[in-house]
């Protein structure tokens, strides 16, 4: 009996009305009437009462057994909801990752548009997370530097002096080959370094010329044998390119830090085969972990096999801090192999990825600022921070942004996100799709014609300038000289309502040698004590 109501409940009501109407012009075209105006309505609400039908009897979505025809209208709005919220609901501080003010602040630095503000801030500077920098009442003039960090050890041959503003590692596979040309173009003509990401070294990255990082990763791609393992004549071969500025051993991102990657058969187009060294058509995975090495001790000497056999050039490795004893552990692996890296870019777990579990972009790995400030007091608690640089990565897009982490101890940033904006990114955030809207993240030839090389590789270039001037000026309003003399006393933060905590007191730091001599510090202690030189694990703490 309650089968038989059903067509009058309210939720059937959509798909009731369709059949009813549907019926209705059926009996007006069976008299004869055969006009246009019954022909075309029939045939819709037939496709529509068919649907319904369709919907009632399949058994993938409850929604539409329950509500035949009406619940695709809730499909269709789930679908555009987030551009509705972008597009009508979004104020000037929403939208995540990146606000809206954030993004337009690109955008207009890459077209060279005004990017001032009027009337004043509209941030709440009394709320808790609210920084900023103190100003000197003696500022300086503002000079036209670029800024520039030499890297590269007493074991380095080829020192690079970088940019203190780079492109962020981003593979060709993760981006399309045109945003990998126009970041190239922009690289090359603002004379700063387009960091490859672990998908290889492609002509893409070749084609403009613009100083490059080398970065390889698990799967070892440009350098490995067919069983996936690490190559070394490959890798010479590669990395003895004149483009390549400096090599780096990628461990981890901090968007998804110890979960490796698969590239699906179908998007292992014969270019990224050939640039990967990969079958194509195959599924191209990319292990969580190394195969080159297994301890930290091993680690060390591969750093020093890729050092030598690119030629003496600045090598280094990337991470997203973990847990604190095993970075400890790679420390005193430095000072028992006196093998140091030249420089390590610590990522943190604010950063982005082309596709990662939901459970690793939001909850593993350290954020940029304790991981970076972690290395940063490492490294000087060991002796060894004048001798290796540190880079940093983690929604970088302002010069503020860059002030504040070089306070805390990078000698240098990155930026992933703020670059593809510069390409055009709309933070659509269907990259895994391979539906990219602007052409940035797809393999599809057509829509990375949305790409339009020479246009962003502009747009790439100044985007890079303008946030290098933005920076000089808050060097000069700071009463310093250059961005490295920024010190974590130089900023604060609103703790409460009614405190403030200048980053000297939120980030102590450790003295030179601190971790040698036996730190009391709590950040450093007990992990130091677990840390072994031989293995990643922590060691068993002594009683
Ligand atoms: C699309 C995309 C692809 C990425 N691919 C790599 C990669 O291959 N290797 C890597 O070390 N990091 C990769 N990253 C991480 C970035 O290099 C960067 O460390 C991180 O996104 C933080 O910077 P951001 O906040 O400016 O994006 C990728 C990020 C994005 C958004
Ligand atoms: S526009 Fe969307 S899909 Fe394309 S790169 Fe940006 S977030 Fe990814």
């Amino acid at each position: 009996m309650q089968a038989l109501l059903l067509p009058l409940t309210a939720r059937f009501f959509v798909f009731t009305s369709v059949v009813v109407i549907a019926a209705i012009l059926l009996f007006a075209d069976l008299d004869g009437y055969t006009s246009i105006y019954v022909v075309v309505p029939l045939g819709l609400f037939t496709v529509l009462a068919l649907i319904g039908i369709h919907d009632i009897v399949q058994t993938r979505h409850a929604v539409l057994r329950n509500y035949p025809l009406m619940a695709h209208i809730r499909f269709i709005l789930e679908e555009i909801r987030p551009e509705i919220r972008q597009y009508f609901l979004e104020s000037e501080k929403d939208g995540t990752p990146f606000s809206r003010d954030k993004r337009a602040i690109v955008y207009q630095r890459a077209k060279r548009a005004l990017d001032k503000r009027p009337f004043g801030t509209q941030n709440d500077v009394y709320a808790s997370g609210y920084e900023w920098l103190d100003h000197s009442m003696a500022p300086k003039p503002v000079v036209k530097e670029p800024f520039r960090v030499a890297i590269g050890g007493p074991d380095c041959q080829k020192p690079y002096s970088a940019s203190i503003f780079n492109i962020s590692a981003m593979s060709f596979g993760a981006l399309s080959a045109n945003a990998i040309l126009a970041l190239n173009g922009g690289a090359k003509k603002g004379n700063f370094a387009h960091d490859t990401g672990e998908g290889g070294y492609s002509p893409y990255h070749r084609q403009n010329g613009g100083d490059v990082i080398w970065e390889i990763g698990s799967g070892y791609f440009s350098c490995r044998n067919a069983d996936g393992t690490f190559c070394a004549e490959k890798f010479a071969d590669n990395a003895r390119n004149d483009q390549i500025k400096m090599v780096e051993l990628k461990l981890s991102q901090g968007a998804k830090p110890g979960h490796g990657g698969v590239l699906p058969g179908a998007k292992v187009s014969p270019e990224i085969a050939a640039t990967r060294g990969v079958p194509e058509g195959v599924d191209c995975i990319s292990p969580s972990r190394h195969s080159a090495f297994a301890t930290p001790i091993e680690m060390m000497q591969f750093i020093a096999t890729m050092r030598k056999l690119s030629g003496g050039k600045p090598t280094g490795f990337k991470l997203c801090i973990g847990h604190p004893w095993e970075f400890l552990a790679v420390c005193k692996a430095m000072l028992e192999t006196e093998i140091y890296p030249d420089f390590i870019v610590v990522d943190g777990k604010e950063g982005g990825t082309g596709a990662a579990p939901l459970e690793f972009t939001d909850h593993l790995g350290m954020p940029m600022r304790e991981g970076l400030n972690f290395v940063h007091n490492a490294l000087i608690g060991i002796n060894a921070r004048d001798r290796i640089k540190i880079g940093a990565a983690g929604k970088i897009i302002s010069a503020f942004d860059i002030a504040c982490v070089m306070a805390l101890g990078a000698d240098w940033c990155n930026s992933a996100r703020g670059f593809m904006f510069a390409l055009g990114c709309i933070q659509s955030q269907s990259c895994h799709t391979d539906k990219c809207p602007t052409g940035v993240s797809t393999q599809d030839r057509v829509r990375q014609r949305a790409l339009v090389v020479p246009d962003k590789s502009e747009r790439v270039f100044n985007f890079q300038r303008a946030t290098i001037e933005a920076l000089a000026e808050l060097v000069a309003a700071a009463g310093l000289d250059h961005p490295t003399q920024f010190s974590p006393a130089h900023f604060s933060r609103r703790v409460s309502p009614h405190e403030v905590k200048s980053f000297a007191e939120l980030y102590p730091s450790l003295t030179p040698g601190e971790l040698l001599a036996g730190s009391s510090d709590r950040r450093f202690e007990t992990a130091w004590a677990m840390a072994s030189a031989k293995e990643f694990r922590a060691v068993p703490r002594a009683a």
